[in-house]
């Protein structure tokens, strides 16, 4: 089965790193097809902690064909710090592949991004503010910069130029700020262009050459679907499209490239930023989550917002992906409370009973989620590797997950540790990584 997308279930920070991860010792290309260093994981590799924004973590495996497609938007003082970290720590980078047609952030999307959060001052979306939005805006008004522009200086500054007239007034508060002069900026960034040059690829070819000859290709989504920009709960999503379809897009193969989706789901739910959440628990309890499960945000340090589990998005987030399987992250973080709760319809204060994710964000807002109770277990099971291994209560929790959403939960991430983990079921997955 070559081509498997994997997606973020939630608002993101699901453990999507760990997965692609283990995922990814057998596949034979990684493509990230959307975002940009708004994303991050970690990656604890033999006692190593490795942190990634842009790059695949597939690299950490010798040999392997990393790219970075062309939805992805590349702030390319983030990608050279992180080449230069890892050849630093001695990971070869030769597999790096990155599209000549991925936008680039400039240091103007980056005052742009921090302004206009300002600017909306309590309506903030709360964004990583590292130049997302305004960057794909751009791509979007035909302004933005491509990294194949880098390889020509002429044309360079010439887009910069267009690109900034329109942000005059926008940008005038930062009118003397160096990093915008026109000439440093065009230097800069043609100094960025002479260190990726090795990198910049035609990567939807590479991923059709790898998919013709039937070799397994892992598409790898950022953020969650939640933060969809079409079908997230807008406006408090990121600028591009975490699910699946979007894959196709961001890393130029067809919707019969893909041949499997895995959904990446905590067993409770996070969100930093912004924007409804309907089973947060803004008490001890949330707290706890966030203590125990280390909820502060990778690329901020923002402390996440904590909930219990919602099946009304995470069905939604099923269907919405067409997911085949899902992944489910952080059991351990539960060990210990009793009742365990998962939400399985929302209502309206009014009295209206939502059993389908609603449309309307007014709705959301208001929304109180009603709550199936499951008796909790206790215990460290992060020495768990087998389902069997697991106390029947934690059984019970997937198998009520699995039920309800439709899908086989084939993935169970038990601890921290690459190692934590337990695939489900008595057949061996397809993708089975070495334990
Ligand atoms: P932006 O992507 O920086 O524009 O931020 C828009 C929204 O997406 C904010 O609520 C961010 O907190 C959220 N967001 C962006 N990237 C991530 C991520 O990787 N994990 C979780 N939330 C994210």
């Amino acid at each position: 089965m070559p081509g498997i997308v994997i997606v973020g279930a939630q608002w993101g920070d699901e453990g999507k790193g760990k997965v692609t991860d283990l995922l990814a010792e057998q596949a034979d290309l990684v493509i990230r097809f959307q975002g940009g260093n708004n994303a991050g994981h970690t990656i604890i590799r033999d006692g190593e902690t490795f942190k990634f924004h842009l790059i695949p973590s597939g690299i950490l495996y010798p040999g392997k064909i990393c790219a970075v497609g062309n939805g992805v938007v590349i702030d390319p003082a983030v990608m050279t710090g992180e080449i230069e970290e890892l050849r630093h720590r001695g990971i070869d980078v030769s597999g790096l592949r990155v599209s000549a047609n991925a936008h680039l952030i400039m240091p103007y999307h980056v005052k742009l991004d921090t302004a206009g959060e300002l600017k909306l001052g309590s309506l903030e979306i709360g964004t990583t503010r590292r130049g997302i939005g305004p960057c794909y805006a751009d791509k979007a008004s035909r302004l933005g910069i491509r990294l194949q522009d880098l390889l020509d200086a002429k044309i360079l500054r010439k887009k910069i130029r267009a690109a900034m007239e329109p942000k005059q007034q926008m940008l005038r508060p930062f009118a003397k700020d160096p990093e915008l002069d026109l000439h440093t900026m065009v230097e800069t960034y043609l100094t960025y262009g002479h260190r990726l040059e090795p990198h910049i690829a035609d990567t939807a070819r590479l991923c059709w050459e790898a998919l013709d000859a039937d070799h397994t290709v892992l598409f790898e989504g950022a953020q969650g679907t939640l933060l969809d920009l079409d079908h997230g709960t807008y406006p408090f999503v990121t600028s591009s499209n975490p699910i699946s379809g979007a894959a196709t897009i961001g890393a130029g193969v067809g919707p019969g490239d893909i041949d499997e989706v895995w959904g990446i789901a905590k067993a409770y739910a996070t969100r930093v930023g912004a924007g409804p959440f309907p089973t947060e628990l803004a008490d001890d309890l949330g707290d706890l989550l966030r203590e125990r499960g280390g909820e502060m945000g990778t690329t901020t340090g923002r402390p996440r917002r904590c909930g219990w589990l919602d099946l009304v998005a995470l069905r939604y987030a099923v269907r919405l992906n067409t997911m085949t399987a899902l992944a489910v992250t952080k059991l351990d973080v539960l060990s210990g409370l009793d009742p365990l709760r998962v939400c399985v319809r929302y209502r309206h204060p009014e009295g209206a009973v939502f059993d389908e994710f609603p449309y309307h964000q007014s709705i959301l807002h208001t929304a109180e989620p009603e709550y199936e109770e499951l008796p909790g277990f206790e215990g460290d099971i992060g020495e768990c590797r087998r389902e069997q291994d697991l106390p029947s209560e934690a059984r019970n929790y997937l198998a009520f997950l699995s039920d309800h959403l439709g899908i086989p939960v084939r993935l169970v991430g038990v601890g921290p540790g690459r190692d934590q983990v337990i695939w489900m079921g008595e057949e061996a997955p397809r993708l089975r990584a070495a334990a």
